[in-house]
Formats: C-alpha cells, structure tokens, sequence
C-alpha cells in the first residue's frame, strides 16, 4: 500500500498522535493531534514533546519510562493538559514502533473516547447504590413475596381451570421476583475482598466447564493462555464469579450454532492504572474473552457496566455491573470494545507478587 494511503490512515485517526524519538523530539504528528495543540505538523517538527503540555502531565515521564522498560507503557486515567488549557482526563499509550528502537508512537485517547469504548471506572458509586438497596430489598419483599406465593398454591387447590393457571402465573412470578432480590442480595454482598495468590487459568477453565455443562454446551471454546503467566493477586470465589457471569454474556450473544468464544490471557508489564489520590497500580495481568456474538447493542455501550441496563427480556441488568465492581475491588479494569460480530471484554489484574513488593 502506498505511503499516501497511510498518511490517510494516520491522519483519520481520532485519537491525538504523535511520533517521537526517544529523546521526546517530534517526528510526525496526526490532524488530531494539530488541533489538540493548536498547531500545524510543520511547526512542531523537531521541537520537544513537553513544550507543549504543562508540567505536571505525565507524558514525559511515560515516555521516559517506555524507554527505559524498552516496551510499551499504557496509563489509564492520567490528567493531560496542553499549554493554556485545563487538563483533560486521558488514557496514554507509548510504544516503540521500529526495531532499531528510535521511535515511539504516543496516543493520547481523552477518557470521553474511552466511555464510548465503555469501561468500568466511572460506575463505582452507582455500584455502592445499588449495594445500600439491595439489604432493604432482601428484607422488604422476601416476606410479602412468600406470602403471595403461598396464597396463590391455596387458591389454585380449589379453583376452576383457568383460575389455577392464572394462580400458576402468580407463583411463577413471584418465583422470578424471588430470583430477583436474590440476585440483588448477592450483589449488595459487603463481605470483605481476600487477596490470595489466584491460577487465573484454573479460574478460567472452571467457568469454561460449567459453562460447557450449562448455557454453553454448543459453543466452541478456544483457549489462548500465556502458560508464563503468575498469579493473579485476588479472590478465586469472586474472580469465577467475574468469569461466569461474562461467559454466560457471551453465549447469550451468540445466535444459532456457530458461536464461538475465546479465553486469552497475557502478560503487559506496561499498563499502569493512575486513580486520584491512589497509589498507581500496576495491572500487567491481562485476560479477554471474546466472542463471535451479536456485538454489545450500540445504545447500550456506554452503560453496560450500570446496574439493571439490560436488552434482554429476562435479564437484570446486574451481572456486568458485579464484574465491575468485583474487579474495581481488585483494583482492576475491566473495559469493552463490541461491534457485531466480535465483542472482547479486557479484564486487566494486578500480578501477585508485584502486589507483595509494593507493600
Ligand atoms: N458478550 C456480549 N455480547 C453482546 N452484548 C452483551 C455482551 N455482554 C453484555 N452485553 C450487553 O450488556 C447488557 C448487560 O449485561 P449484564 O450481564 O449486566 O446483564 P444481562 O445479561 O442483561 O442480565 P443478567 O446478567 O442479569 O442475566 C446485556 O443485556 C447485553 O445487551
Ligand atoms: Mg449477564
């Protein structure tokens, strides 16, 4: 392909791009990195990357630290400001990108971009919410509930035909009301996160295998593990739970026999989660499901990860909304990135013993 289709390729980019040397001289810059700065390609040429951010932005230090690791670095959350503006929340990815290693390609992506991709950071508080709902729930509609279901079994004993079905349709209900606040219950479940050194791939073979047992016996399973791979730092009760409830997404998404659903894992030394007033967390444990599925419904991407956003007629709305909350207890990510056809849900971990040094 000719070099002009790549300048065309580079300069559709949405995301602020720029091409640096490892001393943090520009070499290229894309059109959405002009207007992000406020200037042509042709002036930034050979000038200092820093020259054009304030201080305090991080994108020399990552830079700096993508040199050193002599890898990619990626930040998530990381306050990014250019010279005269306020900073903008901001993902930033840094990667070399010639063998000789003299080059790096740095992409700032402002966390606005990053909600549309979805991902499970902001929703925090929403989870908490639900938690103080679902100890009131339990308790106000369990008892009520058991009544009207004992009510409805007592009159379908001696009523006609149509009224016993109408009766069976009350228990039925309530039955699914039931499932409901229990559901909820678990979710509003406070009890503390046990850190432990995790085999994420016995984790992940397990939700496989009740999976293969259950909602996803037609479906092909393709395994892609890092067998290198350490321990994640985390709860194995809770991290199956994660998996099951994506996995049980998946094989829902899927329609007729082909689905397909892949479980990778790797290892990213260079993904660092920045969060206000945290320490920076290191999450190299990278594990993604994917499937071949009808893709996430286009106005739902950005609330997924809300508790009761659902598109499905039975579905509460709550299980990615636990996935969510499980791995924010990890002091993970969890992001998603659909089209129809391929859905990937990313969960990035802390390794254990990195976890152990840190302390
Ligand atoms: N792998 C996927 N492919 C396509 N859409 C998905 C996938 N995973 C989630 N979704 C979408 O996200 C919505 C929310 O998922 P979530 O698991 O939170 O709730 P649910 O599956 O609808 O209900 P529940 O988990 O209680 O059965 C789903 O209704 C679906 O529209
Ligand atoms: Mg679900």
């Amino acid at each position: 392909m000719s070099d002009k289709y790549y300048e065309n390729v580079w300069d559709a980019l949405p995301f602020p791009s720029f091409v640096v040397t490892s001393l943090g001289e520009i070499t290229q810059a894309n059109a959405a990195a002009e207007q992000l700065v406020s200037t042509s390609y042709k002036q930034m040429l050979t000038k200092h990357i820093s020259q054009f951010f304030t201080d305090n932005s991080i994108i020399n230090s990552t830079l700096k630290q993508a040199v050193k690791d002599d890898g990619s670095v990626t930040q998530y959350n990381v306050d990014i400001a250019v010279i005269g503006q306020s900073a903008a929340v901001s993902n930033i990815y840094v990667s070399f990108i010639n063998p000789n290693r003299t080059e790096l390609l740095l992409v700032i992506q402002p966390t606005g971009i990053a909600q549309k991709m979805s991902q499970s950071l902001t929703n925090l508080s929403a989870a908490r919410s639900v938690t103080a709902m679902a100890a009131m729930l339990a308790h106000e509609i369990r008892n009520p509930l058991a009544g009207i279901s004992g009510a409805a079994q007592l009159l379908a004993m001696n009523a006609t035909k149509d009224d016993s079905e109408l009766a069976d349709m009350i228990v039925q209900e309530a039955t699914r009301i039931g499932k409901l606040v229990d559901r909820v219950e678990h979710f509003g479940d406070q009890r503390p996160m046990h850190a432990m050194p995790v085999n994420i791939h016995d984790i992940l073979d397990r939700a496989q295998r009740a999976a293969k047992a259950g909602y996803g016996a037609d479906i092909l399973f393709n395994v892609d593990y890092d067998p290198s791979l350490p321990n994640v730092s985390g709860d194995a009760d809770q991290l199956l739970q994660v998996f099951q409830n994506l996995l049980k997404n998946a094989a829902e998404a899927m329609d007729g026999k082909h689905g397909t659903i892949k479980l990778r894992t790797s290892y990213n030394s260079g993904v660092k989660l920045v969060m206000q007033g945290k320490n920076t967390q290191n999450l190299p444990m990278k594990i993604e499901i994917i499937d071949n599925g009808c893709g996430v419904p286009e106005n739902l991407i950005s609330e997924i990860f809300d508790p009761f956003v659902s598109s499905k007629t039975n579905g509460t709305g709550l299980g990615l909304s636990l996935v969510s909350k499980i791995i924010a207890g990890h002091g993970g990510l969890v992001e998603c990135n659909s089209e129809q056809g391929r859905t990937n849900f990313c969960i990035r971990l802390p390794a254990w013993r990195e976890k152990k040094e840190a302390h």
